[in-house]
């Protein structure tokens, strides 16, 4: 099953729910481990990144229960944490961990996660920040080991607004004595929905969404029922496949307010929207007019997971587009893959691309290496003419609940086997 087939240039039209946002939900399900008590989270995505963060909570001792839309996840009580297990390295996001788990543990153990092939991904302003607050860390032989006598509040300025950083630091923050003040935190949409989880549980946090956020610790934290939101990166995703087929579709329950920088380069292309409550209508142009210059950018900005099944759309634009990747050093894999089926891309430097619009992309066998990429590949498989084989269907499984059977109900032709 890690083959995706797509018959390309069929226009999507029709109707869809969205799925929960993994961004979002990662770091709650972190989250669930600073209480005993159970939490309930709804509309939690059944992706492999959640299935294994799942997995990692089951063998920490939380018990985990699949019901409907949602998940129930019932604590543990804790001392020492050892959590040298391979898949734990190989999850970026665990090392949100150390934040959830320093509070109740005296010594987290961890491997040193991963990087990706979309760039380093270093956690050097995780450890830096987590280190201001009486967490002592070091690192051997690719083990990251935290000890710490009880974290204590600070005020920590963030060099850079990670988003994994944030996130971290909040989870030790609403365990930690007294106040912490992050300055320089990231405003992105999932970085709000944990401070809201967190407040659900009886954290105190001030000034989600802006670059300060206050966290007074140490209040008792109980069990919470919590609704994931939509996922704006699959929403965006399913608009820019709508794009390059010549499609319209109505997306349900769309974080409209969190996607205005998306909605802005969609109407620079062409593509009308109607905007009501949470739903958002496309009307695809008959022909795409291209982007002058793009570059992704932190919350508001443009958002990195949606810079390449961007450039897949580009690719058919009436013209010239430029496109500046900002956040990681080298996410334009996917640019030989798009050569391959008749894309014109110059990479400028290894961050800068420039997109000749072409009248046609054509059917070919591709592979996927990571998620984003591979979403990139499935919208251009379906502006292609022809068949397309996409290889590599599990680096898109960790993000998309069910790519295939979402955009079949939009009426196209695409399956895996
Ligand atoms: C990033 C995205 C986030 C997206 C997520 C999943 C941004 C700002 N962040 O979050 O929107 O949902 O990927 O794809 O767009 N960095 C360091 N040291 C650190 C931490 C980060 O140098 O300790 C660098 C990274 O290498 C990267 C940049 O900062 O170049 C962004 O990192 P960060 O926001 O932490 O990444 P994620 O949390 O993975």
């Amino acid at each position: 099953m890690d083959k995706i087939y797509v018959h390309g240039r069929i226009p999507l039209r029709g109707q869809l729910t969205l799925q929960g946002s993994k961004n979002a939900a990662l770091p709650i399900l972190a989250a669930t481990l600073l209480t005993e008590e159970t939490c309930v989270i709804h509309n939690c995505p059944k992706i492999v990144d959640v299935h294994q963060m799942l997995h990692l909570l089951g063998r920490l001792g939380c018990e985990i229960r699949w019901e409907n839309d949602g998940v129930r996840i019932t604590g543990r009580t804790c001392e020492g944490e050892s959590m040298l297990y391979p898949e734990v390295g190989q999850m970026r996001c665990s090392i949100l961990f150390l934040g959830a788990l320093l509070g109740s543990s005296k010594r987290v153990e961890l491997p040193y996660p991963g990087g990706c092939v979309i760039g380093k991904r270093p956690v050097d302003i995780h450890i830096d920040a987590l280190s201001k607050m009486n967490v002592d860390i070091s690192c051997k032989d690719d083990t990251l080991i935290a000890q710490t006598k009880g974290m204590i509040g600070e005020r920590i300025f963030l060099p850079f607004p990670s988003v994994g950083a944030t996130e971290n630091l909040m989870l030790a923050a609403v365990k930690a004595l007294g106040k912490t003040q992050i300055e320089g935190a990231a405003r992105e949409p999932e970085v709000v929905a944990l401070g809201q989880f967190l407040k659900a549980m009886g954290a105190r946090i001030r000034g989600l969404g802006s670059s300060t956020i206050e966290i007074e610790g140490g209040m008792p934290l109980h069990g919470a029922e919590f609704v994931v939101p939509a996922d704006r990166i699959v929403a965006g995703t399913y608009m820019l496949a709508c794009m390059s087929t010549g499609g319209n579709i109505l997306l349900n329950e769309a974080p409209i307010e969190d996607m205005g920088s998306f909605f802005h380069v969609i109407r620079e292309m062409g593509g009308s929207l109607q905007i009501e409550q949470q739903q958002v209508y496309l009307q695809a142009p008959k022909e795409i007019s291209p982007v002058l210059y793009l570059k992704t950018e932190v919350h508001p900005g443009f958002p990195t997971d949606l810079q390449s099944p961007l450039l897949s759309t580009l690719c058919l634009a009436k013209g010239e587009s430029c496109i500046q990747e900002n956040i990681f050093e080298q996410r334009f894999h996917v640019v030989p893959w798009l050569t391959q089926m008749g894309a014109k891309i110059e990479l400028l430097t290894p961050n800068l691309a420039r997109v000749i619009g072409v009248e046609m992309l054509k059917g070919a066998q591709v592979k996927a290496s990571e998620l984003r990429g591979g979403a990139a590949l499935v919208v251009a498989a379906l502006g292609a003419k022809g068949e397309t084989v996409i290889e590599g269907k599990k680096f898109i499984d960790r993000g998309y609940a069910n790519i295939c059977k979402d955009l079949r109900d939009l009426g196209a032709r695409i399956y895996s086997v």
